[in-house]
């Protein structure tokens, strides 16, 4: 039996894929490229030591699914294949909706006449908004999404809920990631971001390769111990060990379940830079800007639940994801 990974070449995907390939399961990926490319994939196959199968598709193409579906044995999907750059999706909210939510209709569509209906999602943290407090629980009531990503994916966990209320033979697990950083401890698979990152480790790693000149502190002035935003960080080598535990659970039988998938520590963005100054021995040099529109004050997980039922905890601690994502950066300059 094979497990398809929709998105499978991106960052996460790839991680996943990776630890993936140290269990039995045959791997399909199935991605468009449109922010990745071949070359991650030849890498996944180098450190899992074995084959997969890639189909250059895309999952609004109901052609192409079924192609799959018919041509592979699919006991389950990891879904990651979405867009997710918060600016964009304010400039071109039709292709976010389109994607994130058409896109994962189609696959739905086309798992269920395919007889496929156990599934693992990625959604975000986004969905508890800015009304609730860290640390964040699965059964807080969501707050309202502020960008039309974070609604994207809002949607897209209800469609799932709505789906399992219709038919309680599927096996769902929605898992709401905190913020992912990090790279594989070879250094030879990591985020690559099209252009300037928006996202902090990303832009911070340009910086100390010497790529952008100073990092944009966005807000000083919030109510934590530095001023600084709380986010928590999470390493990508984890949260893909937290993908094999949810596709375990979801395999062993039907259900729709909700975990976080964070550390429960939140870091200011000084502690960030303090750490990856240590981990890179370069200084990063910054300047406090304006709170960046959208954001809170402070964000952290409560992984209690994700620790007890898929018995799976985060490990790597910020030390060590700086560490990885340095390696990553200084060692693939401009990416794959
Ligand atoms: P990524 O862009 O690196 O990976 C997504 C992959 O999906 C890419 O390889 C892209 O080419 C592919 N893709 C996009 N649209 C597609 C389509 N229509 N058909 C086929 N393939 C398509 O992003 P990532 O950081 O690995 O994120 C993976 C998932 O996790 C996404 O759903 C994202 O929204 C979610 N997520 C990411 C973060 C984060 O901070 N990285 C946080 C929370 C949730
Ligand atoms: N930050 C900076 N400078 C930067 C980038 C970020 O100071 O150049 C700060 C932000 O203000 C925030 C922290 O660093 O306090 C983390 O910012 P990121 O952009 O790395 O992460 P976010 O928590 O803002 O974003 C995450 C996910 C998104 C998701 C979003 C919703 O990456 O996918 O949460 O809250 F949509």
């Amino acid at each position: 039996m094979a497990i398809l990974i929709t998105g499978g070449a991106g960052y996460i995907g790839s991680h996943t894929a990776v630890e993936l390939m140290k269990t039995k399961h045959e791997i399909i990926i199935l991605d468009n490229l449109s922010n990745s490319n071949r070359e991650s994939l030849e890498r996944v196959k180098e450190l899992g030591g074995r084959d997969l199968k890639f189909y250059e598709a895309d999952i609004r193409s109901r052609q192409s699914l079924d192609l799959v579906f018919a041509e592979n044995n699919i006991e389950a999907v990891i879904h990651f294949a979405a867009l997710k750059a918060v600016g964009e999706s304010h400039e071109k909210p039709l292709d976010y909706y389109e994607n994130n939510i058409g896109g994962t209709v189609i696959l739905l569509q086309a798992m269920k006449a395919a007889g496929c209906k156990k599934i693992v999602f990625s959604s975000s943290a986004t969905v508890y908004g800015s009304e609730n407090t860290s640390p964040l629980k699965e059964n807080m009531p969501l707050g309202r999404a502020t960008n039309p990503y974070g609604t994207t994916k809002m949607y897209v966990e209800q469609i799932l809920q709505d789906l399992y209320a219709s038919d309680e033979d599927w096996s769902i697990s929605l898992l709401r990631y905190f913020n992912p950083v990090g790279a594989h401890k070879s250094g030879r698979i990591g985020e690559a971001p099209s252009g300037v990152p928006n996202n902090l480790m990303p832009y911070i790693a340009q910086v100390a390769v010497g790529k952008l000149d100073f990092l944009r502190v966005y807000g000083n002035d919030y109510p934590t111990d530095d001023g600084t935003g709380v986010r928590d960080y999470i390493h990508v080598v984890d949260l893909a060990a937290g993908h094999v535990s949810a596709l375990e659970k979801v395999l062993a039988g039907p259900g729709c379940d909700i975990y976080n998938l964070g550390t429960g520590k939140g870091s200011s963005v000084l502690e960030v830079v303090a750490a990856f100054e240590k981990a890179s021995g370069r200084a990063i040099p910054y300047k406090f800007f304006d709170r960046r529109p959208g954001d809170v004050a402070e964000n952290f997980a409560d992984p209690g639940k994700a620790n007890d039922e898929l018995g799976w905890r985060a490990v790597r601690g910020l030390e060590e994801m700086c560490e990885d994502s340095w390696r990553w950066q200084s060692q693939n300059q401009d990416g794959y």
